[in-house]
């Protein structure tokens, strides 16, 4: 009897310790397949003396997002086309030193305090008027001369074997490009297992104050960055959208769609009225507006399909607005990664945010963040093809 026992208990402790050891090799086994998933290098180094990181995520399809620290600026994102075929499609320069000497488009960048214009450069909360950098002509442009886009952020890889993510962590000092209050901002980006990129925002912050954050990639649906996208059809879910003044902020009017240039109720291309004689067409140079959204939550906004390589974007979001900008200043001064160079309107960018000049135009959803309120945000960028 005493024997069976020992040779039972034997077999129980043999067994342990094998379910043990084999929890062990998986773990060990997820540790280094998140590792494969998520590879990092090393990508340059800024005058100031900053060495930079590239993150690569790719997925099990062969889709792959490279996200360096600085700006948390996307500087490559790869879409099949009708045949398989993986390409770059986001807009960005040939050498580091494009993104860190200023970035003059803000090519693939995170944007924050406040993305899009605030006009006059000031805005007041709380009967104290704050004045912000002035870097585009009266107005003030995402966030400021020094704004996220020029920021170093803590990167953390996290998600798991099927799904790759990056945690990006940038805290703004009290001040900083003007803003009150201490903002702690984290944006995630995930690349999932059907060709989407996820993008979560968060930000808290210590004193009253204003958030809109965004990403500013430009897309180019045909992986050849010389070409023109007039090409890519639109289709928003937007009834309306805000006219603006010369200086690209809104007057506060809420204009219906219809009958304009700026219908893409039902697929259009994006080259059909942008040459148009619309008044709001000259101001913009193209579009270069805001459309308020349809609907409310994490719904899908737009579509953008680019027949000549069957590539299909959809974009879902939960803000209010979405800033359609055709690459009108695009100019031709740098290389693309594809060769020749950055002509006007070889990229196009879908920002979804809340309204630009939303701080001093009070029938705008609001963007105050106070301290113990958290703002949170998801947007998503899907590829796949049509035949
Ligand atoms: C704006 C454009 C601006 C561009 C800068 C866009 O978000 O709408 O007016 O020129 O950013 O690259």
């Amino acid at each position: 009897m005493k024997r069976i026992i020992n040779y039972l208990g034997f077999a129980l402790l043999t067994a342990l310790l094998f379910v043990g050891c084999k929890k062990e090799n998986q773990s060990e086994k997820s540790q280094s397949t998140q590792m494969e998933n998520i590879q990092v290098s090393d990508y340059g180094v800024t005058a100031k003396g900053d060495s930079i990181k590239k993150y690569t995520l790719t997925n099990k399809n062969g889709m792959k997002v490279e996200v360096i620290n600085f700006g948390g600026i996307i500087t490559s994102l790869t879409a099949p086309d009708k045949d398989g075929k993986y390409e770059d499609v986001v807009l960005g320069f040939t050498k580091p030193e494009g993104y860190f000497d200023g970035n003059p488009y803000y090519f693939g960048a995170l944007i924050g305090r406040f993305g899009n214009r605030i006009a006059n450069a000031k805005f007041t909360l709380d009967g104290k008027t704050y004045d912000i950098d002035k870097n585009d002509g009266p107005n003030s442009l995402h966030g400021g001369k020094e704004g996220f886009h020029t920021k170093i952020w803590t990167v953390e890889p996290i998600g798991n074997a099927e799904t790759p993510s990056l945690k990006l962590t940038y805290v703004s000092n009290d001040g900083e490009e003007g803003y009150p209050g201490k903002l702690t901002t984290t944006v995630v980006y995930t690349l999932t297992k059907d060709n989407a990129l996820e993008i979560a925002y968060e930000a808290t912050t210590d004193k009253t104050t204003i958030v809109n954050l965004t990403q500013h990639s430009y897309f180019n649906l045909s992986g050849k960055f010389t070409q023109p996208i007039t090409d890519h059809e639109l289709q928003l879910d937007a009834d309306q959208f805000l006219p603006v003044n010369s200086t690209l902020i809104p007057t506060g009017e809420r204009r219906n769609v219809a009958g304009t240039p700026f219908d893409f109720k039902t697929p259009k291309l994006i080259g059909k009225d942008i040459n148009s004689d619309d008044e709001q067409v000259k101001l913009g140079k193209g579009f270069d507006h805001n459309w308020i959204l349809n609907g409310t939550g994490l719904r899908k906004i737009a579509t953008v399909y680019h027949s000549g390589t069957g590539r299909v974007m959809e974009v879902s979001t939960d803000q209010p607005g979405v800033q359609f900008y055709s690459g009108n200043f695009l100019d031709g001064k740098f290389d693309t990664k594809t060769g020749g160079k950055n002509e006007h309107r070889t990229g196009f960018c879908l920002e979804t945010q809340h309204f630009p000049d939303s701080p001093n135009e009070a029938s705008f959803p609001t963007v105050v963040l106070k301290p113990g309120e958290k703002f949170q945000s998801k947007t998503i960028y899907k590829f796949s093809v049509k035949k």
